[in-house]
């Protein structure tokens, strides 16, 4: 049943080429430069004039939503706002019923995501609903949807449905964009032939692997992770954080990067292993900047960085080589390497990665 791999979570990683292009096959054609979301077209009119977005959610999904923030304010200008879905609910929020609120959930049964979005429906706004898990509470308690079609995923730690929600998030953006009259056609164009490409980045990604267990010896014993991204992949940070400490069970954080000079950066020593995602995007120069400053306190710099990039491999320790895509899909490719350094550290470590300790697959009490 795992396919011949050790663990689900590994087999899932490996799905991943799979999962992101059954959650666009025929939604996406590149060629006649098409698009179709039947959950969006019922809705479209309301989604496009909506005052805002309002996105609700947990842990891994929560970061898939904060990716589709900086995607929808891009590409569509609607406003966006990423709640926490157990906070959200007990704060008394302001909703109206020009709002959209989107729950995303892979498992479709988190108790706070969907308690949230009935006190949304309460108050007259539309639900749109993400969901991995088909038939489930969530999907069923929407007004309308859009399933990621990543397949079950087992492991409990969370890696193949997270691609699929960000991969079906991106094309929600680029069709609300489209609808807006925000998004160039050339751009859309270019952004339909990039995401079509993506499987392929990803699978090339993954061959990444080896190289990665040999990092992953290196800095198995660390008690301390910090893990540093800006823009599209401040949300990667916090994913591959999250990732590391439920199945490895050692303590990271991840930061936007300019953040860490308000307060983080004290923790800098030889000893810190910082994971900095310093792609090749928007922002690349003041992440180059964040890296110096973690290489004048002595820490140990493991970077991911576009393929040929020469700046950063030339300060960093240890460089991780992904495809080059435009920065708007990027979390599709610098999640994966990150992925494999939690999964490859837990297992060094003896943990059992499907299973971790304390943690649900659903966590369906709040
Ligand atoms: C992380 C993880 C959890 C879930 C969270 C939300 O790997 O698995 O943080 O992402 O419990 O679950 P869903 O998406 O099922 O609502």
């Amino acid at each position: 049943e795992k396919g011949g791999y050790e663990h689900f979570m590994l087999k899932e990683i490996y799905e991943q080429p799979r999962s992101i292009l059954d959650s666009m096959r025929g939604r996406l054609v590149a060629e006649s430069n098409h698009m179709m979301m039947s959950g969006v077209r019922e809705y479209e009119n309301k989604f496009a004039n909506a005052d805002r977005i309002i996105i609700v959610a947990c842990g891994t999904s929560w970061h898939a939503g904060l990716v589709a923030e900086y995607l929808i304010e891009d590409l569509a200008r609607i406003p966006v706002e990423v709640e926490y879905a157990s906070e959200f609910r007990y704060r008394n929020p302001i909703i109206t019923e020009k709002d959209i609120v989107v729950a995303i959930s892979q498992s479709g049964e988190t108790a706070d995501t969907l308690a949230a979005l009935e006190l949304a429906k309460s108050k007259g706004a539309t639900i749109f609903g993400i969901c991995n898990v088909v038939g489930s509470s969530i999907a069923r308690a929407t007004d309308a949807g859009a399933y990621t079609h990543a397949g079950p995923e087992i492991g409990v730690a969370s890696t193949k449905a997270f691609t699929a929600q960000v991969t079906v998030l991106t094309l929600i953006a680029m069709i609300l964009g489209t609808k807006r009259g925000t998004l160039e056609t050339t751009k859309l164009h270019q952004l339909m032939a990039e995401l079509e490409s993506i499987p392929a980045k990803v699978e090339k990604a993954l061959k990444l692997d080896n190289q990665i267990v040999e990092i992953s010896e290196i800095f198995k014993d660390a008690t301390n992770f910090l893990y540093l991204g800006r823009g599209y992949n401040f949300p990667v940070a916090l994913e591959g954080a999250l990732k590391l400490k439920e199945i490895s069970y050692i303590h990271a954080e991840g930061y936007p990067a300019a953040e860490m000079k308000h307060g983080p950066i004290a923790l800098i020593d030889e000893q810190m292993p910082v994971v900095v995602i310093a792609t090749k995007d928007s922002s690349y120069d003041k992440i180059v900047s964040n890296v110096q400053e973690v290489k004048a306190r002595k820490g140990k710099v493991i970077a991911i960085v576009t393929e040929g990039d020469t700046t950063i491999p030339s300060m960093a320790d240890y460089v991780i080589e992904i495809p080059e895509t435009s920065e708007h899909l990027m979390p599709l490719l610098s999640v994966i390497p990150l992925q494999l350094l939690s999964y490859h550290i837990a297992v060094m470590r003896g943990c059992n990665v499907d299973q971790p300790r304390n943690l649900a697959k659903s966590v369906t009490v709040e």
